[in-house]
């Protein structure tokens, strides 16, 4: 282990800006709070503190420090987390070897960059001229073919097939990864667009005809082991880093939209290449940004598909922002007939997704019938419910009685007596911060002295001093690792006590669950001697428990009184 490295390099880094480079955070009096990436969630349950550089999920129970937050955001190991931040601080890491974890998909990874090198060069040859004309005609420039690798298949039988099994690949493997059916190319005569998982490896190919054919415009992958359709969004990987500096994302459909919104420079943008949002892309979406903007296609699926995902991100409590393209416009065509300004024009006028469903409800609604008229106005009070902007309540009521000639107190009775109606259930909800886990008082007890031996030094001293017993092995050993951890540094640090207990895994895990059971930090002499009270009763009555089931086994009788006595003795405190 690189303890003392780890140390330097942790006290130099402050924690709220690594993991606040990662996930948006919002300070709320001494720490941060954002919205946990390691788990399934919209609020923001994860507090980040400063003072004690670690962070904590108090729905997950995540927690821990610079280096186990990055180990799990970014899947790496220990050593790499320490190359990586000790380089960010100029500290000399040099020395820490990390072994790459080769994981069995490495071959895989490996034949799909080699797949991407042979497209790449056949678009860039002789042979590609045909489809680089296309390219050309589509305002593919040469530059954006570099930065999306965009690349060829060829007309030929089994180019790629022969390639890939001179360089000892399996037929049987390069059939299971989609990159070959029995013995010839999948792809044949198809410009090649690699698409990325989201650490930015290429893992599955998009092509597209490009002549006269009726075949299907665009050939996907297969799911693969390393292809999840489901799990991955086109662009991630550049947009994580832009999104940073942008403050935004923007979801479009296609991936041609993505590659002309970054001719134009905007680069904060992923893919859905035409499947539904899975309940895992709408986690990685929120990772980017809560800013979120929709940018489907203007046509009436487009709009059909901004609705249903307008609607699941509300759900969450995410209100997106819809940018409107003119029917049947997609982001590349817009921004190619129109160019920069008017596609950035656009953005600025984005409107509210409740403002945009409001909108298209009233689309459809035929004004000759009252009835329809009357259920348009009972919805839009529906949707009210919904947002939690009074003033923008206020407004859209407001505007509703003018159209309508209704008036605006009818309205708004409506609104509260429906508002009656769903409020009932809504206060079952449970709160955030109810432990998982229901702990009875002396488990409670001893894992408060343990929360204040990691905060304050003057009670580790005290905690020897008592000698207490603590009951079970593992809160022993968290109590002993402590004392150790004190006496080699002369301080206590949780973020980098934290480091150093990191390979003794089952008293990892206790450390895990007090960091996030939200015990008080500060402590008094009186309150720390009331727990240890509740500690020395517990030892004391297991004591006589255990005497007392010693005492019915002796068959001795004069054994037995013997234990009667020391029991009489506990008893009375003797
Ligand atoms: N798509 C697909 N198969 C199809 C059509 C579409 O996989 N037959 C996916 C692609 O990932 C594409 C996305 O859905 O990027 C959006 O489809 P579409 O709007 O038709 O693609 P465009 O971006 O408009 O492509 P192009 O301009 O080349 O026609
Ligand atoms: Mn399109």
């Amino acid at each position: 282990m690189n303890n003392d490295l780890a140390q330097l390099i942790r006290s130099k880094i402050d924690i709220v800006d690594i993991i606040g480079e990662k996930i948006p955070l919002v300070a709320r009096g001494k720490n941060f709070f954002g919205v946990c990436p390691f788990h399934d969630d919209s609020n923001p349950s994860m507090s980040v503190s400063r003072e004690k550089q670690i962070y904590t999920c108090f729905s997950c129970h995540a927690t821990g420090n610079v280096f186990t937050f990055l180990m799990d955001y970014e899947h790496i190991s220990f050593s790499e987390a320490l190359k990586s931040l000790g380089e960010r601080v100029g500290v000399d890491v040099s020395g820490v070897k990390t072994k790459k974890i080769v994981s069995k998909n490495e071959k895989l990874y490996e034949a799909y960059e080699l797949a991407l090198k042979y497209y790449q060069n056949n678009l860039n040859s002789t042979i590609g001229r045909s489809a680089k004309s296309y390219l050309g005609k589509r305002n593919i420039t040469e530059n954006l073919i570099k930065e999306f690798e965009i690349g060829l298949s060829l007309d030929k039988r089994n180019d790629l097939t022969t390639l890939l099994t001179k360089k000892g690949y399996d037929l049987a493997v390069l059939n299971k990864i989609g990159l070959v059916n029995d013995d010839y190319d999948i792809y044949r005569d198809r410009i090649m667009f690699p698409l990325y998982d989201v650490s930015g490896r290429v893992v599955g190919f998009s092509g597209r005809i490009y002549k006269d054919t009726d075949q299907n415009k665009y050939l996907n992958t297969k799911e693969t082991e390393i292809f999840r359709k489901g799990e991955l969004l086109y662009h991630y990987h550049v947009a994580k880093e832009e999104c940073r500096s942008k403050k935004s994302v923007i979801i479009m459909e296609g991936f041609m939209d993505v590659i002309r919104a970054s001719s134009i420079g905007i680069k904060n943008t992923v893919a859905l290449m035409g499947t539904a949002l899975t309940k895992e892309q709408i986690n990685l979406i929120k990772r980017l940004s809560l800013n979120i903007y929709l940018c489907l296609d203007g046509d009436d699926p487009g709009v059909h598909a901004t609705l249903n995902i307008g609607q699941m991100l509300l759900d969450q409590e995410i209100e997106v922002k819809v940018i409107r393209l003119p029917n049947p416009d997609d982001p590349d065509s817009f921004i190619l007939k129109n160019g920069k300004e008017k596609f950035e024009n656009l953005i600025e006028s984005a409107l509210n997704f409740s403002d945009f469903k409001l909108l298209k409800l009233r689309e459809k609604v035929d004004f000759r019938s009252d009835e329809e008229k009357a259920n348009y106005i009972n919805t839009v009070i529906k949707e009210m419910l919904k947002i939690n902007d009074p003033i923008r309540v206020e407004v859209v009521l407001k505007r509703l009685a003018k159209e309508f000639d209704i008036g605006y107190n009818t309205l708004e009775m409506r609104l509260n007596s429906l508002k009656k109606e769903v409020e009932e259930p809504k206060k079952q909800v449970v709160s955030l911060q109810i432990p998982h886990k229901r702990k009875d008082k002396y488990t409670k007890a001893v894992e408060q002295i343990l929360y204040f031996m990691l905060n304050n030094d003057w009670v580790i001293s005290q905690v020897e001093k008592e000698k207490l017993i603590l009951p079970n092995e593992v809160f022993r050993l968290l109590c002993n690792e402590i004392i150790y951890y004190y006496k080699q540094n002369g301080f206590i640090n949780i973020a980098d006590f934290y480091t150093y207990m990191s390979e003794k895994e089952e008293t990892l895990v206790l450390l895990k669950e007090i960091l996030a059971s939200g015990y008080n930090e500060k402590t008094t002499k009186d309150e720390l001697f009331q727990y240890f009270k509740v500690v020395k009763e517990y030892s004391h009555n297991q004591e006589i428990k255990r005497l007392t089931n010693l005492m019915k086994k002796e068959v001795d009788p004069l054994e037995q009184a013997k234990i009667v006595e020391k029991i009489r003795k506990l008893r009375m405190g003797e």
